[in-house]
């Protein structure tokens, strides 16, 4: 019988840094990034500012057994996994597609942590995954349903609280968008006035190609008509696509700065902030704040893509 550790005990502070980029200097910019990577090796990002309220009603409702979906290389499996055994739950994951052996290291870490996982055929992933809740978990009571990407209210919620912790003032906050959810909660913090002074603009970079629909979907999440702006043009061909001048301005932003991104989603955030300060997108004297969301593990699932030898992939 797993030892229920006490909730809430990750903090959840993350320093805001300064990133000194002649690129960023030339502009008359100030470039900071708020390291919600440091968060915890596994639980990093937003990924417990998501999933924490989603535990504490878990555990409010007395279930004991949190199910979630996801990718193979899924940074939320990943974080729910070393989440549920931190907090003494057991946890099964719906992952997308055929069982690979050896498994990849995002599954592998899954399994270290205990979490069953449960591989579905991708054309029945995509269209019913309420079906394979139903069909595993409908008739259990112990079992809590989380969705994909930790996305729910909770999750909002939790997001919203980065506003609040901010130590500085900042005119624009910048984050990856997936499922939009933890931008709807930026988009919340600020319009609760978790700031101070003059508000900082919520900015997204949508990750995924023809991520329009994501304004409603953030708009519905967020429950407020505060504005925010989504960049559409950053995602690099599609979810997951990295095409090799993005792969070499990446390895070119790890060596000058000594601060690693994911090619899914960090990397992709950061590389629109260049290039729109390139095409004099802000203002100069501009603070601009980067969250980094963490998903340090999408960098290792990806290595393949950058050869040792220095070529790059066709
Ligand atoms: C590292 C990382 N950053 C950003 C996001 C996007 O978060 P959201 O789905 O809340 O938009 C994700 C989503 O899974 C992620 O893993």
């Amino acid at each position: 019988m797993a030892i229920l550790a006490p909730m809430m005990d990750l903090p959840t502070y993350s320093a805001e840094e300064p990133l000194a980029d002649e690129r960023m200097e030339a502009k008359g910019l100030q470039l900071f990034v708020k390291r919600d990577d440091r968060i915890h090796p596994f639980i990093s990002g937003n990924k417990w500012r998501k999933l924490k309220y989603q535990l504490e009603d878990a555990r409010r409702l007395k279930k004991t057994h949190l199910v979630s979906f996801g990718g193979a290389y899924s940074n939320h499996l990943l974080a729910l996994a070393a989440a549920t055994a931190r907090y003494g739950f057991k946890s099964t994951a719906f992952v997308r597609g055929e069982e690979v052996n050896p498994p990849n290291d995002t599954l592998f870490l899954c399994r270290q942590f205990g979490m069953e996982l449960i591989f579905v055929p991708r054309t029945r992933y995509r269209v019913d995954k309420m079906g394979l809740w139903q069909e595993h978990f409908g008739s259990d009571p112990q079992a809590y349903l989380i969705d994909e990407g930790g996305r729910s209210p909770l999750a909002v919620k939790g997001c919203a609280e980065l506003v609040t912790e901010l130590a500085s003032r900042y005119d624009h906050l910048f984050v990856a968008c997936g499922t939009g959810t933890t931008l709807a909660g930026i988009v919340n913090g600020i319009a609760t006035g978790g700031t101070g002074g003059a508000p900082p603009r919520a900015e997204g970079v949508a990750v995924l190609k023809n991520a329009g629909f994501l304004q409603q979907d953030i708009r519905d999440a967020s429950a407020s008509d505060h504005p925010f702006r989504l960049h559409l043009d950053f995602h690099q061909g599609g979810y997951a696509k990295t095409p090799a001048p993005f792969l070499a301005w990446m390895q070119e932003f790890h060596k000058n700065h000594g601060l690693l991104l994911d090619p899914v989603y960090t990397g992709k955030m950061m590389y629109a902030i260049f290039e729109l300060a390139s095409q004099n997108y802000f203002s100069p004297g501009s603070r601009i704040l980067a969250i980094h969301t963490g998903g340090l593990f999408g960098l290792l699932g990806m290595r393949a893509r950058w050869q040792g030898d220095g070529t790059w992939p066709a």
